[in-house]
């Protein structure tokens, strides 16, 4: 098999782990390196929390490297009422000290752009390494093949606001840069950034029942999503009154892999950077701007086989899973209607 080149640019992260270790366990990924950015949690804390993800993968041959600490213009704002204190739901595994992450990220992308020959970019956080990239290096981005953001959303509510997503909410200058370059920089002409949204993966559930069925398969396993989910269970029963924890980030990972998984459509989207709408994602379906696509906004995916393709991989099992079980076990994600009262 030939495996697809990628750099994984991410912020570490409950999901962004998840999303790892999906992306470390598919042969059709060669991970040439992960690229850290200010997100959930501060950029330092996130390379700590990768390097946890590689170990427990045993891949830390990978490089890790730190990237902008900063948005390119707004203030910082992380993510850890969501994902805890250390970025993985308090789990309170020991940090890896045998190796450590390294500097410039930004610049590792340029050089290895510049480099190799057709890299792919999956970005699971803010977008300010990628936006860094493209105003200090415009000529690697010729040896880009795609790029896939987790961000944004079309027509679901936003996680931040009523109408954004934190990615883009965290650094919508970034994000707007991102995907101006899409339609004005010559090195990117006639391609599409992948938008995978909330539209989509707020249909990716992890429920306790998957988790009791991961933990019975693989108790490694199960313990280890357990303890890093926890935190993050909380928080959605709280916030959005949802049993288990919307999984974002290995969508993103899933459907780079297998396009089957998810549909969508191609249009011009917009990236507000002030008000209230600060952060939203505004995409042309109905071409008033009649501008050329620069995104493939993804509208629907198939829930039931994004988890099944999730846990053949993640789970170390003796036997395979079983569609019996699955169909039990993933259930149609519950929207529950705002409760004013
Ligand atoms: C995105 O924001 C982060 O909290 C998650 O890691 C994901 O990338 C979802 O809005
Ligand atoms: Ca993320």
């Amino acid at each position: 098999m030939n495996a697809r080149k990628v750099i994984i640019d991410c912020d570490p992260g409950i999901d962004d782990a998840l999303a790892l270790m999906l992306a470390l366990a598919s042969p059709e990924l060669e991970i040439l390196g992960i690229t850290v950015v200010s997100g959930n949690v501060p950029v330092e804390k996130g390379a700590e929390n990768a390097l946890k993800v590689l170990d427990w993968m045993n891949h830390t041959d990978i490089p890790v490297y730190c990237g902008e600490p900063l948005p390119l213009v707004r203030d910082y704002v992380d993510a850890m009422d969501t994902h805890g204190e250390d970025g993985l739901g308090e789990s309170a595994y020991p940090p890896i000290t045998s190796i450590r992450p390294k500097e410039h990220a930004v610049s590792f992308l340029a050089d290895t752009l510049r480099r190799e020959e057709k890299v792919s970019i999956i970005a699971l956080g803010p977008l300010t390494n990628i936006a860094r990239l493209i105003q200090t290096a415009p000529d690697a981005l010729s040896g880009l093949d795609e790029f896939v953001s987790m961000g944004g959303c079309y027509k679901s509510h936003g996680n931040c606001s009523p109408v954004a997503e934190y990615n883009y909410w965290c650094d919508p200058h970034a994000a707007q840069l991102v995907y101006e370059a899409f339609s004005t920089e010559p090195m990117l002409s006639g391609r599409l950034l992948h938008m995978v949204g909330l539209d989509v993966t707020r249909k990716i559930v992890l429920t306790p029942n998957l988790l009791e069925y991961i933990r019975q398969l693989d108790p490694v396993m199960g313990k280890r999503l357990a303890d890093i989910t926890r935190f993050y269970f909380d928080f959605h029963w709280n916030q959005e009154g949802i049993i288990g924890c919307v999984i974002n980030d290995p969508l993103a990972v899933a459907y780079f892999i297998d396009r089957s998984l998810c549909d969508g459509f191609a249009a011009y989207t917009a990236i507000e950077t002030e008000g209230i709408c600060l952060g939203q994602s505004v995409v042309d379906a109905y071409r008033f701007w009649n501008k050329p696509a620069n995104s493939y906004v993804l509208t629907e995916t198939d829930h039931f086989s994004f988890m099944k393709f999730f846990l053949s991989r993640v789970i170390n099992a003796q036997n395979p899973l079983s569609d019996t079980v699955l169909h039990q076990l993933v259930t149609v994600p519950c929207q529950n209607k705002p409760d004013y009262t």
